[in-house]
């Protein structure tokens, strides 16, 4: 399999006060063209650091970041900016959509940005909506009057319309219940199945069998790996084996 992230020796440190806090020290991980891989980790361990720095969203205090051949911590703001555009789609726990834009606008918008041709940007907007399950009924409406399931498959939809190379998504699920959550991780693992990469930070064992790798991170390292094989719904076995790891992790 094909790498499309490596780092080298990344390292991240907070100064709180005067105190200093090293979140990530010296990981060493890869990142699978073509994998959902899922980054697992109590609360605060620095799963989003790593999400963020990852992506270049932030740099590390330390270390290296090469994504698809090119040393990312190297860029400048606006070549990382270039970068990520083509690159990258985000999904956050809050979906970020234009309230005064419709939901077709806000996935268009998107587009735009690397199709200059309208038309074929409509289309791709189009096309994207319906395959996260957003019908046309929806696409004249505004966020505010979509269900939080329905916004964050339209955020989903957004950050797929380029067909970036990676989609990072930081506890998409984490503020919707368990039915609408579901919908969203289905999106996700389409998506996934049709050829996209994704990286997933999640804290929810039923989120986390989406992915076919888990990453634990764990005193700023990645203390276990779990390969999990493609995700097939009803997978007890499956469910019992992400126990069982999360469990050695003292999770
Ligand atoms: N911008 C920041 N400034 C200072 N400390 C930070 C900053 N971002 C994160 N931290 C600290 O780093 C640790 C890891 O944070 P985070 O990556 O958000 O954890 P997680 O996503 O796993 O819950 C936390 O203790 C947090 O307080
Ligand atoms: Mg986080």
């Amino acid at each position: 399999m094909n790498e499309i992230i490596k780092t080298n020796k990344l390292c991240k440190t907070f100064s709180n006060g005067g105190v200093q806090q090293h979140v990530l020290r010296n990981i060493d991980l890869s990142i699978y063209e073509g994998d959902f891989t899922v980054i697992m980790g109590a609360s605060g361990a620095g799963k989003s650091t790593l999400l963020y720095a990852l992506s270049g969203m932030d740099k590390p205090t330390l270390g290296e970041v090469v994504f698809a051949g090119e040393t990312i911590t190297k860029k400048s703001p606006d070549e990382l900016a270039v970068f990520r555009r083509k690159n990258c789609g985000f999904v956050f726990q809050q979906t970020y959509l234009v309230d005064s834009m419709s939901v077709l606008d806000n996935v268009l918008a998107a587009g735009l940005l690397t199709e200059k041709n309208k038309k074929v940007a409509a289309s791709k907007a189009k096309e994207i909506l319906k395959s996260v399950d957003i019908e046309e009924g929806l696409w004249e409406k505004f966020p505010t009057q979509l269900s939080g399931g329905e916004a964050q498959r339209v955020g989903i939809a957004r950050a797929l319309v380029n067909k970036p190379r990676l989609v990072f998504a930081d506890e998409p699920t984490g503020a919707l219940n368990s039915k609408t959550g579901k919908d969203v991780l289905d999106a996700l693992t389409k998506a996934n199945n049709e050829g996209q990469s994704i990286v997933m930070v999640t804290h929810d064992i039923t989120s986390a069998r989406r992915g076919n790798r888990i990453l634990y991170v764990k005193d700023g390292e990645i203390a276990g790996k779990l390969d999990l094989g493609k995700y097939v719904s009803g997978d007890k076995e499956r469910h019992l084996k992400l126990r069982d790891f999360l469990g050695g992790m003292g999770w």
